[in-house]
């Protein structure tokens, strides 16, 4: 077991490089199954999630290869198990895209329920109407899942809320469908565009992502050969703009797609944070002071949830009292009293976060509860006064490439340590 100790206060100055996005990632390695051959993806993040998901691939058959750190080859053609074990997907979340690929190839698909970061109850019957509707016949026992079809036909699926995962997957499994399968009321997030134009790339047929209704037109075939560069990653980029805003200094976020920090741009900007966009770069500058704001949480264009937890570790330097609406996960809240070990003073009212700003933080021994949760308490811990430790940082691993080093560069005292 590991854990990051942190010394503060301390400024941040210098440049970051962002990698690539890891929700886009591990929705892109599972769509790797679809494909009759091999394809190159780019700019694959070296974290703990994408990990796991290789190796998942691997144990089904895939030949997988590392090109270097951040590209990978996959060769899907000598798949020959449509069965995911509790022990491939125990740990991920992400585990359920295993579901539409296998079914989109094989027309069956045996998975256990998805694991991954605990904030409450995570469904997952949009998925499984989805696949209905396709054809399917879902039979859910002991914990697994199973799909099967004869054929699977395109049809009209309209999403009762807004789910990035029910998204992704029932493009994944419509892709080798019959005839035309229209997704309404689909999620917008830069993924769910990135992963469609990587099957395009392949040969699909996908048109409307990135709005609310995706047209899906079955193809015979996806043939591989082609190399697709995963999109920067926008939770990635926000933690570090709002670390930055947090330590105060001056960082300069790289390899960024300004559009998909529009939501956290505007927020940062009207606590009086210095936000500027250049090409393909934000540059953050911060004297660490800050207005009081509220902020919702809502699917893409509007406030990520997965910037929430981070949020709130900036919020206890405000001015005043602001309030954070989680509209996404209810029980994303869990980092609330390890920040207050750190002495915040936030109160939980139901899905609402009150955050009393201009209480300093000083130094204490937290734990992630979750993976942005994390690096949440990564972030107090570089503005609270002394020393902070937070363990349980595999979940930090799990989703962030190089955290510590990419901190430490621009300045900040973080130490990984074994626990004793
Ligand atoms: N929902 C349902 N039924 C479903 C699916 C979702 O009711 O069948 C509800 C959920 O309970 C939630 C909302 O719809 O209230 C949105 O869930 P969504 O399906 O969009 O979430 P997800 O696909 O499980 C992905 C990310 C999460 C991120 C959410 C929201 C991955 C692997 N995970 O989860 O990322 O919070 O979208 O943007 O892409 C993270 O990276 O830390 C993380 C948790």
């Amino acid at each position: 077991m590991e854990k990051f100790v942190i010394h503060g206060p301390k400024p941040l100055y210098g440049d970051v490089y962002i990698s690539g996005s890891k929700n886009a990632a591990v929705a892109i390695i599972p769509a790797a199954i679809l494909i009759d051959g091999s394809c190159v993806i780019e700019n694959i993040p070296n974290i703990g999630d994408v990990k796991n998901l290789t190796d998942t691939l691997a144990k089904l058959g895939a030949e997988v290869e590392y090109l270097d750190q951040n590209t990978i080859r996959i060769d899907s053609e000598n798949i020959n198990s449509y069965v995911a074990t509790y022990d491939m997907v125990k740990n991920l979340r992400a585990s359920y895209y295993l579901l539409g690929s296998l079914l989109g190839r094989f027309k069956r698909a045996k998975v256990p329920f998805p694991g991954g970061c605990d904030f409450g109850y995570r469904p997952i019957d949009q998925h499984i109407k989805g696949f209905e509707a396709l054809g399917a016949r879902i039979k859910i026992e002991h914990g697994i899942i199973t799909a099967e079809a004869d054929k699977l036909v395109g049809t009209s699926i309209y999403l009762d809320v807004v789910s990035v995962g029910a998204t992704i997957n029932l493009m994944l499994a419509a892709v080798l469908a019959e005839g035309t399968t229209v997704i309404e009321n689909a999620a917008k997030e830069p993924h769910v565009v990135d992963v469609a134009n990587f099957l395009n790339a392949m040969g699909a047929n996908i048109r409307g992502a990135g709005t609310d209704v995706i047209r899906i037109k079955g193809v015979e075939r996806l043939q591989g050969g082609v190399a697709h560069s995963i999109i920067p990653d926008q939770i990635e980029a926000g933690t570090f703009m709002i670390a930055a805003a947090a330590a105060g200094g001056c960082v300069t976020v790289r390899n960024v797609i300004p559009k998909h920090m529009e939501s956290l741009t505007a927020k940062l900007i009207e606590m009086g944070i210095g936000v500027e966009e250049i090409d393909d770069s934000i540059r953050v500058t911060s004297d660490g002071k800050v207005l009081k704001v509220n902020i919702k949480t809502l699917p893409y264009p509007g406030f990520p949830t997965d910037l929430h937890p981070q949020m709130a570790s900036l919020l206890c330097l405000a001015d005043g009292t602001s309030t954070i609406t989680e509209g996404i996960w209810e029980g994303r809240f869990k980092y609330v009293d390890e920040l207050k070990r750190m002495g915040a003073k936030i109160k939980v009212e139901g899905r609402i976060a009150i955050i009393e700003g201009g209480h300093p933080l000083t130094g204490a021994p937290t734990r992630a509860t979750d993976l942005r949760a994390g690096v949440a308490l990564v972030i107090a811990g570089l503005i609270a006064k002394g020393k902070t430790e937070v363990h349980n940082i595999c979940y930090i691993d799990r989703g962030y490439e190089n955290f510590e080093a990419k901190l430490k560069a621009l300045g900040a005292d973080i130490e990984r340590c074994v626990c004793k």
